[in-house]
């Protein structure tokens, strides 16, 4: 029976786990922790491991995997920047992310341009101290407005089907324009999107092309006022270009659930400890930046999918020798 070692297992995810155990006959075991040089001893005896997008799977932890017999990874994220899979392939390993449901995330960058739009962190903080007053939070209207999505995968899709709603301009840019989109957007070019948006929204994967993306001579082809959210990876944007753009006052709002360098902070409580992102923790701080700690994805309905794709690909490698959803 194939032998799962399952890390950065959250409390929530645990039902699943044991329920998708059962159901696709594995054994299973499972930590909290990262998997890391560190607390590699743990998958020890397994034939199959499978993490959270915070541990790195890098040469390192691919030479310690072959060494222990691990034949397989399956990363129970979509995005699969954290691992280096050029080298698990010359390793033998084989590599599969999962899939869930767009919606989640979609639903939730849309709920960040209306935030942003609307001045709702300005409110609610005001709200906590009973300061009441409206000066300084008068919103904009979507249905005026032309919103530019980056990447049009099943994400931006969503988010273009959920913007129908409201009126607005949609433009959109994807390497690979598709059609079912050109129905609801207008597809042009990158720099087209950036010059005619008001809100833009990244849903591009993180790759060599797109790393830094967001950078100061993009943020100089944007509109004045312009709206940034950014719900795919923190890496997509270089922080500093976008600091100094804030600080310029380019800027009319960011809505921000990733941040480049956010392992090892987002999902743990670090109420009583010193974290060192100056970066982070500087562009937190403004008044319209909104930022939250990369939760964009989760919903009930993902987190099975996330948990039940990761046993059910595992055990389809192991079993039938592929899996629908492996990496190359
Ligand atoms: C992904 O699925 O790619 C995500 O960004 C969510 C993850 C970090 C839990």
């Amino acid at each position: 029976m194939l032998k799962i070692a399952a890390f950065e297992v959250r409390k929530d995810e645990i039902k699943d786990f044991k329920k998708a155990a059962e159901k696709y006959n594995v054994e299973l075991i499972f930590t909290g922790k990262p998997l890391s040089v560190e607390t590699f001893d743990f998958a020890e005896g397994c034939g199959a491991v499978t993490s959270l997008g915070h541990s790195r799977i890098d040469r390192v932890i691919l030479n310690l995997m072959r060494d222990a017999g691990i034949r397989f990874y399956c990363t129970r994220t979509v995005g699969y920047n954290h691992i280096n899979l050029e080298y698990a392939r010359e390793l033998g390993i084989r590599i599969c992310n999962v899939s869930y449901p767009p919606n989640g995330v979609a639903e939730y960058t849309v709920m960040l341009m209306l935030m942003s739009l609307r001045k709702y962190k300005q409110a609610m903080f005001r709200g906590n101290v009973n300061d009441y007053s409206l000066e300084g939070l008068e919103g904009r209207e979507l249905r005026n407005m032309t919103v530019g999505v980056v990447g049009t995968g099943r994400i931006g899709r969503t988010v273009i089907e959920i913007l129908q709603g409201f009126g607005c301009r949609i433009l959109a840019y994807d390497a690979y324009p598709n059609g079912s989109v050109a129905d609801m957007a207008k597809y042009v070019e990158l720099d087209t999107l950036y010059a005619e948006s008001d809100v833009i929204t990244l849903h591009t994967p993180l790759l060599e092309s797109t790393y830094h993306m967001i950078n100061r001579e993009s943020i100089a082809k944007m509109k004045d006022g312009v709206v940034l959210i950014n719900c795919a990876r923190g890496s997509l944007m270089d922080v500093s270009d976008v600091i100094d753009g804030i600080e310029k006052q380019k800027f009319g709002a960011l809505g921000l659930d990733v941040i480049e360098h956010e392992d090892g902070i987002y999902h743990v409580n670090h109420t009583v400890d010193i974290i060192s992102n100056r970066d982070m923790a500087y562009i937190r701080q403004f008044p319209h930046v909104t930022m939250t700690q990369h939760m964009a994805f989760y919903t009930e309905e993902a987190v099975r999918s996330m948990v039940y794709g990761a046993v059910k690909n595992l055990r389809d490698l192991n079993k039938t020798g592929s899996s629908a959803f492996e990496l190359f």
